[in-house]
């Protein structure tokens, strides 16, 4: 099977070089709208992209408002900030994720609880967060959800959409309105990725975009905070933009603010992708679909999307049998440079969330060992 998967990789990309598990494409106007920045001179915090692009994303979304960020970190940053974190609060999330999700809550002083994901969506699972809570929860007289054991508020729940397969949103959304939790999504990995024919990242009171270089569309480096409300998106700008009043030409600021807004330049390249995201898409599901075909039959079970929703198929990943199979095809493929990954080191491994609190995490286990992810750039 491994040769097969190796010669099907090859006749797919056609190239006998390394192949990556994911790469740009610049299939557009990408250079045209870089160029025009910089032959403008507004490559930085001020120019037309800037804007451009959050409507954009808002038209495709369909998000009330959207506000661009330097990263996508600097988004899921801004949008807990926005949600009301303080110090000392608990935010449930998944161990299957990017370190970012849980670096942000600990750069707000929060910490992690970790609680299981669903084999079926890689993402949080809702039985076992209302199982989570209804162990280790109770509200208090004010209708504030607190941890029993340490008396601390659970404030927020981010689910992530893993490699672009949806979570299982409504029933997120159900126990997080029974027990007073704020949702913000972190949809780093989910740009085309549906839920019941609505856009990820836009049923929490936040959402946050990656358009890293890896992602199905990318800007260089950047992000976007996906807003429930206008409001909270008029404050969403003001906060990732140094909280600067405005005024031609007195510099002042109401608070203290962050300097996250993405450069011009790189948002100028984030409209010309966001006019190749419908080929990106068809080209990966495509391949999906190709890979689906492949493993039929195997060994090696292909992660197809959740039968609910309509993934963008970010990233394709397989499980092995065991995790014999698992390091064998991993050592096999990357010295054959053709490149596949394992998934991220599970959250509670790390030294700084190791002691964070967490349920049972035996689907995030069994997942850490039998996923593989596999080359995904879309053929166009
Ligand atoms: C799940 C997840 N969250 C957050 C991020 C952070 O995005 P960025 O790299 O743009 O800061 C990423 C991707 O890199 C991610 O995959």
């Amino acid at each position: 099977m491994i040769n097969k998967f190796l010669q099907f990789v090859r006749d797919t990309y056609r190239t006998d070089g390394f192949i990556p598990l994911h790469a740009p494409l610049f299939i557009g106007n990408e250079q045209k709208y870089v160029a025009e920045t910089i032959e403008s001179t507004f490559v930085s915090s001020v120019g037309r992209f800037v804007d451009e692009f959050e409507r954009r994303i808002e038209d495709y979304t369909g998000s009330e408002k959207a506000v661009a960020t330097v990263n996508g970190t600097a988004a899921l940053h801004a949008a807990l900030y926005l949600a009301g974190l303080k110090p000392d609060d608990l935010v449930i999330t998944q161990a299957v994720t990017f370190v970012a999700t849980c670096n942000v809550l600990y750069h707000l002083g929060a910490q992690p609880v970790f609680v299981d994901v669903a084999k079926k969506s890689l993402g949080l699972c809702p039985i076992a967060l209302t199982e989570y809570l209804e162990t280790y929860a109770t509200m208090n007289a004010d209708d504030v959800c607190i941890h029993k054991k340490t008396g601390q508020r659970i404030r927020a729940v981010v689910p992530m959409h893993t490699f672009g397969h949806p979570v299982e949103i409504d029933e997120l959304l159900g126990v997080c309105l029974k027990w007073n939790l704020v949702l913000v999504e972190d949809a780093a990995e989910s740009l085309g990725s549906l839920y019941k024919n609505k856009h990820t990242g836009t049923f929490g009171a936040f959402g946050a975009l990656s358009f890293n270089g890896n992602k199905i569309i990318t800007t260089g480096g950047g992000g976007m905070v996906l807003c429930s409300d206008k409001t909270a998106g008029k404050r969403a700008k003001h906060i990732t933009t140094t909280a600067k009043i405005p005024h031609p030409y007195e510099y002042s600021h109401d608070e203290a603010g962050f300097n996250f807004r993405l450069p011009n330049l790189n948002a100028a390249l984030g409209c010309a992708q966001m006019e190749n995201l419908p080929a990106f898409l068809t080209g990966k599901r495509e391949l999906a679909l190709k890979y689906q075909q492949l493993f039929k039959d195997s060994e090696y079970q292909f992660v197809e999307e959740p039968t609910y929703a309509k993934s963008n198929y970010w990233l394709n990943a397989v499980m092995c049998p065991d995790t014999a199979s698992r390091e064998h095809l991993l050592k096999v493929t990357n010295a054959s440079e053709v490149m596949t990954r394992p998934v991220w080191r599970l959250m509670h491994r790390l030294p700084m969330f190791q002691n964070a609190m967490r349920g049972d995490l035996s689907n995030s286990e069994w997942i850490e060992a039998h996923l593989i992810n596999l080359p995904s750039t879309p053929v166009i």
